[in-house]
């Protein structure tokens, strides 16, 4: 990786140019960086990598209807384009969505590789509807606090695994059952 000057990109039909205000540092970003991920996904070199971002509308393209100039939004970029690194990126207005207003942009930024994730798991994957029971492993992690609270806020039930350190963090997250993977998983399974 390293520093240059880019020219800025243009929106085209159904995209929009976002003035970057906080890029995500997910792991998939140094996977991609070390060149682990070409196997899945070819990319186009020299890029500009980065996954995810926070920032505000610049420009829309054509047919852009959904946001205006001065939106503060956060994204994440098509995969087969990257780009969050930089001041400014073009996203097609599909894989964008506007800031909650109690939302700072450094938060928001971290939140959308993790958080869809999580939600594409529980709402499109399991269609987790209220009165659900669902196990969500990791749950002290990137992907399972988000998963935690989307459960909960679903009407789920939550048991989850999380060691000593990570009990309180995903307890108070609102899940029910906490196993802790290093010592009650090594003896016979145990009813949730
Ligand atoms: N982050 C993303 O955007 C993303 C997107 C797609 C897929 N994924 C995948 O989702 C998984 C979790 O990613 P993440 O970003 O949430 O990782 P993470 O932030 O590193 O969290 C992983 C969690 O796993 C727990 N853990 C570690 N060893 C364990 C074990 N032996 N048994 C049970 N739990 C254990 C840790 O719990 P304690 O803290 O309690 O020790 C940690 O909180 C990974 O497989 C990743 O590749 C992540």
């Amino acid at each position: 990786m390293e520093l240059r000057d880019v020219p800025e990109p243009a929106p085209s039909d159904g995209e929009m140019l976002i003035r970057i205000r906080a890029a995500g540092l997910n792991p998939v970003d140094c996977k991609i960086r070390d060149g682990k991920m070409r196997l899945l996904n070819r990319l186009d070199l020299p890029m500009v990598a980065g996954s995810e971002l926070s920032g505000v509308v610049e420009r829309i393209g054509a047919g852009v209807t959904r946001f205006a100039v001065g939106d503060r939004v956060f994204a994440r970029v098509d995969k087969t384009k990257l780009g969050a690194y930089a001041p400014f990126v073009v996203v097609d207005q599909t894989l964008v969505t506007k800031m909650p207003k109690a939302l700072d942009f450094a938060d928001a930024a971290g939140l959308p590789l993790a958080g869809l994730t999580a939600l594409q798991a529980l709402r499109d994957e399991l269609a987790l509807t209220a009165g659900d029971r669902v196990f969500i492993s990791g749950g002290a992690g990137g992907v399972g606090t988000l998963a935690i609270q989307l459960a909960v806020w679903m009407g789920a039930k939550v048991a989850t695994t999380a060691s000593p350190r990570g009990e309180e963090l995903v307890r108070s997250l609102g899940a029910e059952t906490v196993i802790d993977y290093e010592s009650e998983l090594q003896g016979p399974p145990r009813r949730l």
